[in-house]
């Protein structure tokens, strides 16, 4: 009976084998087996190149300062402190301004391993959550280039570099990471020492991890439902603006949280050891104990999971650069800005071993004030709906799952450039629909999450600044797998993920918007013996279609087998769009402006790499 719905079968029979207990090895299920080195490698064949489909990150026209940061070999590193470095800004570059700074992970590897999450840091603040590539016993190369100039003044002081990755390495398990990391400083064009104009990174970034030392990541863990994690900080008296920024990555019982069935039915079929908890999760967070906002996360697929072969060489969205998600702290700054230290709180609803959750407080300062007063005008944040409705009979059924919430904030500051009132929303919506078959053997799950956010800020007597996103995240499964019983099974398996998101952005009479369609589909079939794959067959194909204000960008890609069979990428806009029009007065130039990035979405991926 190893079908979709009991994952852990196949993950005792890994945790048999006495090196990888449980604890060991953060990872789970059926829905992620691993691939059976070929027959011995031919040397002269070339590493895999395996990748992310996203739109390049837009460079100014000036050749950067580059830095080796680090370089190490990720061997057995699980359970054992962070890898560490020292960071100093480019002190010799000839340039002390730089309009962009570009993260450049560069990995190889060869033989066999899982794929592993990983983190970096910069003072403790997160610059990014990948996964590592599955390697081949032919090798494969990857790159991961991400857009950090949001994290520009943290980048422009002395700070120690931690990376965590959890890597087993042994007889069996042989995969070493080989990595290097770079950082790429683009100098400004126009040298006249001030920072970008439409882009105004935080001025200051307070970390809210897990402090040293420790043993693995600066991730918090939150292994259960009811557990909340809390972290103090203080800020200046001056800020006039706060964003928080978190990041999650789910493991273990909850990789495949969207696929859990209801506790009622694992009780009914006594699937003891299947995780459960029904297929909804979000992730609270707390300001002082009261609900500040929420995020739905995109399901994002490691390289390892459904099936390892849908992901080389193009890898699933997101898995690469985990989306980080924006909560808008402004209309809260009048309860923090009494210099005494405060607390966020981190919990996720419905939650099993396990989730890695953290964030970065990004702050600006009013330059011209000591202290900025300001009120909660209103805090609105109403407990999610939730509808399941349930029809099964023995292992079979139907299940859907609909969930609703809405949190919104309004509240004052007054600041060196007068009253400002900013007001955030977030709306959320949310479907499951999933079908037991087959015994149990047939799972087709159709997931929606939408979600809408925005905030708008307003000086009376001036202009008003807003910005509204619309996402869309959606996966749908479709996994077939029949048991031979003799410890191998087949399966086929359908995936779609769809990551789409619009954006607007509005200020004075200026109008800016971009939108994001990216969608992968893919077909797998495999033979699993004892949790190995030995044979299979994956295919993906990916549209990628961004239009931005300035900026285009479509793809158009299909692998099968590890081959690549077409390619076609147009990265000219077709007509000009609307061109950010003469920006108004006051707000626009004191509120951090445009600062699509820190602003516009709550996620990075489409926001990383807009236009300057
Ligand atoms: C990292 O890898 C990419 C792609 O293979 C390559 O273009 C780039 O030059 C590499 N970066 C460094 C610093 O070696
Ligand atoms: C890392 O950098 C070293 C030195 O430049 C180079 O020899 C090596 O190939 C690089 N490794 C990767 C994975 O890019
Ligand atoms: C930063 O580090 C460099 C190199 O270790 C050192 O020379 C410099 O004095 C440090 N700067 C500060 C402000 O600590
Ligand atoms: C939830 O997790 C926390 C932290 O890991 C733990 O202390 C607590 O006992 C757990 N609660 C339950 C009900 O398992
Ligand atoms: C579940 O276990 C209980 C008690 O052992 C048993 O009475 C029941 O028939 C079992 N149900 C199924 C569906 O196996
Ligand atoms: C501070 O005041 C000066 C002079 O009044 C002005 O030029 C500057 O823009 C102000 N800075 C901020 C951050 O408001
Ligand atoms: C700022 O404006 C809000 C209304 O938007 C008002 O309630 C508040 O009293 C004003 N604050 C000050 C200090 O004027
Ligand atoms: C998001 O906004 C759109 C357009 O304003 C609206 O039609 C939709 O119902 C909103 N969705 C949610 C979840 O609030
Ligand atoms: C969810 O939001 C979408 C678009 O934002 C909308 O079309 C749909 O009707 C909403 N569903 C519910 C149940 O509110
Ligand atoms: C297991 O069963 C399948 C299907 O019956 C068969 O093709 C395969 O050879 C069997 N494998 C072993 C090792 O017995
Ligand atoms: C799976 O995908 C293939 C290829 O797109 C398609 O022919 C097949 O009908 C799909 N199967 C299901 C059950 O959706
Ligand atoms: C995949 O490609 C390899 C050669 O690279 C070939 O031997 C194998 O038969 C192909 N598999 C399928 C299922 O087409």
């Amino acid at each position: 009976m190893a079908s979709s719905i009991f994952p852990l079968l196949s993950l005792f029979l890994l945790l048999l084998q006495p090196l990888f207990s449980a604890a060991n090895l953060r990872r789970n299920s059926l829905l992620r087996p691993e691939i059976l080195s070929q027959s011995t490698p031919l040397n002269a064949t070339p590493p895999t190149l395996y990748f992310e489909v996203t739109k390049p990150i837009e460079l100014p026209n000036t050749k950067p300062c580059s830095y080796l940061i680090l370089q190490h070999d990720f061997g057995y590193t699980y359970g054992k402190p962070p890898v560490f470095a020292n960071y100093t800004p480019p002190s010799h570059c000839p340039s002390k301004k730089f309009s962009k700074i570009v993260f450049e992970w560069n990995a190889t590897c060869k033989g066999r391993q899982f794929d592993r999450i990983f983190g970096v840091w910069l003072g403790g603040v997160e610059l990014l959550r990948s996964c590592t590539a599955e390697p081949r016993a032919t090798g494969i190369v990857w790159s991961v280039r991400k857009d950090i100039t949001r994290y520009y003044s943290l980048l422009m002081k002395n700070q120690t570099l931690a990376v965590y990755l959890g890597n087993v390495v042994n007889s069996i398990y042989t995969g070493v990471y080989h990595v290097n990391i770079s950082i790429h400083f683009y100098p400004d064009k126009n040298s006249d020492n001030s920072l970008p104009k439409y882009d105004s990174p935080a001025d200051l970034i307070l970390p809210i991890s897990r402090n040293l030392p420790l043993n693995d990541g600066l991730w918090f863990e939150i292994e259960n439902s009811t557990y909340i994690e809390r972290k103090e900080f203080k800020i200046p008296q001056n800020s006039y603006r706060a964003l928080l920024e978190v990041y999650v990555s789910y493991h273990e019982n909850d990789e495949f949280w969207y696929l859990n069935p209801t506790n009622e039915y694992i009780e009914a079929n006594n699937l003891t050891g299947t995780p459960g908890n029904g297929p909804f999760r979000e992730v609270v967070v707390s300001l002082d104990g009261e609900v500040v906002g929420a995020i739905w996360p995109f399901t994002v697929i490691y390289t390892g999971g459904v099936n390892p072969l849908l992901w080389r060489p193009i890898t699933g969205i997101g898995s690469f650069n985990l989306p980080s998600y924006n909560i808008e702290i402004t209309p809260f700054l009048g309860k923090i800005l009494d210099g005494k230290a405060h607390k966020f709180g981190f919990s996720v609803t419905n939650a099993l071993n396990v989730w890695y959750v953290d964030a970065n407080l990004h702050l600006w300062l009013d330059r011209n004030s000591t202290k900025i007063e300001g009120k909660l005008l209103r805090h609105i944040s109403l407990p999610d709906v939730v509808s399941v409705v349930s029809n099964f009979k023995g292992l079979n059924g139907k299940f859907l799952t609909s969930v609703s919430r809405s949190i919104s904030s309004a509240g004052w500051l007054k600041s060196s450039l007068g009253n400002i009132t900013t007001h955030w929303v977030q709306n959320f919506n949310y479907s499951n629909s999933m079908v037991m078959g087959n015994d149990g053997d047939l799972q087709i799950v159709d997931q929606i999450i939408h979600f809408n956010d925005s905030v708008q800020a307003k000086i009376p007597s001036s202009s008003v600044y807003s910005t509204k996103s619309h996402k869309k995240y959606a996966v749908h499964l479709y996994y077939n797998s029949l048991d031979q019983g003799n410890g191998t099974s087949f399966s086929f398996e359908n995936l779609t993920l769809g990551f789409n998101e619009k954006n607007s952005e509005a200020a004075g009479f200026g109008l800016s918007k971009s939108s994001l369609k990216n969608v992968q589909n893919t077909q797998g079939n495999m033979v699993v013996k004892d949790n190995l794959v030995v044979r299979g067959l994956g295919s993906t194909q990916q549209v990628y279609k961004y239009n931005g204000s300035n900026v285009c960008y479509f793809r158009n890609i299909s692998s099968s087998n590890y081959t690549i069979l077409y390619d076609k990428v147009v990265d000219k806009c077709r007509s000009r769009r609307t061109q950010y029009s003469h920006f108004g007065h006051g707000l626009s130039r004191w509120w951090p402006f445009p600062a699509r990035r820190a602003f516009l979405g709550s996620s990075n991926m489409v926001d990383s790499s807009t236009a300057s």
